[in-house]
């Protein structure tokens, strides 16, 4: 064991089971492009790109100028009152590639910090209208929109609510999640069944009146709790029944956002366009932590009114608009472009798709899906303890194979590099397949 390995008792780490981890660690202490190295020089070839964030590779030498160039030139800037040149130019290049109509981004620094910003966004947009009786939002079960109290409230995860669950804020529905194992198992794509679920918001709206929910947030495909795609014509319909009843719409893309779908958003891919983006990881690639909030210009327009001297929104952060991570965010812009990193995630489904649902018939599967470059392979829980076996696979992954793998209970979720070698991606799911091998 490592020195630093051995030093991990004032670490307490995030959704991890810290004591069994601490037992034996997996460290990781360098990357370049699609592996990490540990101290002792092992290289791990990395199945999730990071935690979905690193699409364009670890240090990628462009961003790691433009990085190291802006935080010599200025380190920092309040964001209050004054602002900083990179902030200014990241917004507007970051607007010009979302969809038409939404031509306005609030910086925030994390994806939950992005969803409690859109939340507030939405209920502020209403009561400058005129109508604060929409305080409602909904959620829905199995989403996840982070950790803070506006994304736990409306996120679907069990486990991150039961602790809190009599603190959540108040006056928070949940439409059902739209993972149906019977009716769509193996599908490849978008589910053929289940656009009806979307009916649960017409459902909603007349149980509490459509004219007091402010806004409904869906991941466009879940993401954190296994790779959900949408039902055909699910989103499109979610969108119509938001309209009839003037409720914005919110996608949560912090995963899918800048090219993990193949486009710069889902909304691109689905071709329904919400009201409010949230965004995170791709924005930097992950570099430096930095989210988004890319907003219609109808919701911004709504606040720009009263006294001209007057702060429009109570709401920022110290580090919104951060100089070193706009610059890193716009230097991933110009590589997304100059690199056609979206177009070779795009390029790379097929092969992703096939390689994943070459799993199918295995002892252990009992559901493979997938859409653009996130997918997932669901293993049957052990008798009487869910999740041993996807805890089992994925130490033996990093230990055996050196792949350093993802799993949510017995769910295993990938997230390939947008600009992975077909070959590394193929090896790499030879080494997960003699792993589900060898695992009872
Ligand atoms: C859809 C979605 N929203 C929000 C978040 C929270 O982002 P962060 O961990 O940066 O706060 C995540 C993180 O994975 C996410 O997938």
């Amino acid at each position: 064991m490592s020195s630093v390995a051995e030093n991990l008792d004032a670490y307490w780490m995030p959704f991890t089971a810290n004591r069994d981890f601490k037992k034996k660690p997996r460290v990781i202490s360098g990357a370049q492009v699609h592996y990490y190295t540990t101290e002792d020089g092992t290289r791990l070839y990395d199945m999730f790109s990071g935690l979905w964030t690193s699409g364009a590779g670890h240090c990628h030498p462009k961003i790691v100028e433009a990085v190291q160039k802006q935080v010599a030139k200025l380190d920092y800037c309040m964001s209050f009152q004054v602002t900083n040149n990179k902030a200014i130019e990241l917004a507007d290049r970051v607007t010009h590639i979302a969809p038409a109509g939404i031509n306005h981004c609030f910086f925030t620094n994390s994806g939950s910090e992005s969803v409690d910003t859109a939340l507030k966004i939405a209920l502020g947009y209403h009561r400058a209208r005129g109508e604060g009786n929409r305080t409602r939002l909904i959620g829905r079960e199995r989403g996840y929109h982070g950790v803070n109290f506006g994304g736990m409230s409306v996120g679907g995860m069990v486990p991150n609510r039961k602790v809190f669950s009599a603190n959540l804020i108040p006056g928070v529905d949940h439409i059902r999640h739209t993972h149906d194992v019977e009716r769509n198992a193996f599908t490849r794509g978008l589910p053929e069944h289940g656009a009806e679920l979307a009916d649960d918001l017409e459902r909603l709206c007349g149980l509490h009146d459509g004219s007091n929910i402010a806004a409904v947030i869906v991941e466009p495909v879940a993401g954190s709790t296994g790779v959900l795609p949408p039902p055909a014509g699910y989103l499109k319909r979610l969108r119509e029944i938001c309209d009839r009843h003037g409720i914005l719409l919110i996608f949560d893309e912090v995963i899918t956002a800048f090219g993990r779908l193949g486009g710069p958003f889902a909304a691109d891919r689905f071709d329904v366009t919400p009201d409010i983006i949230t965004t995170a990881k791709g924005l930097t690639n992950g570099v430096i932590p930095m989210g988004a909030v890319l907003v219609s210009d109808a919701v911004h327009d709504a606040f720009m009114q009263g006294p001209e001297g007057m702060v429009e929104l109570f709401h920022g952060y110290t580090y919104s608009g951060h100089p070193v991570a706009a610059a890193a965010g716009l230097a991933c812009l110009d590589l997304y472009k100059d690199e056609g990193t979206f177009e070779q995630a795009a390029s790379l489904e097929q092969h992703f798709e096939d390689l994943l649902h070459s799993f199918a018939d295995h002892k252990h599967v009992i559901d493979v899906r997938n859409c653009g470059l996130m997918g997932a392979i669901e293993l049957a829980p052990r008798d009487g303890a869910p999740g041993a076996r996807g805890g089992e696979y994925h130490k033996k992954c990093f230990w055996e194979e050196n792949l350093v793998t993802r799993n949510g209970m017995d769910v295993l979720a990938f997230s390939p590099f947008l600009n992975s070698d077909p070959d590394e991606m193929q090896q790499s799911f030879e080494g997960v397949r003699r792993v589900l091998d060898s695992i009872e």
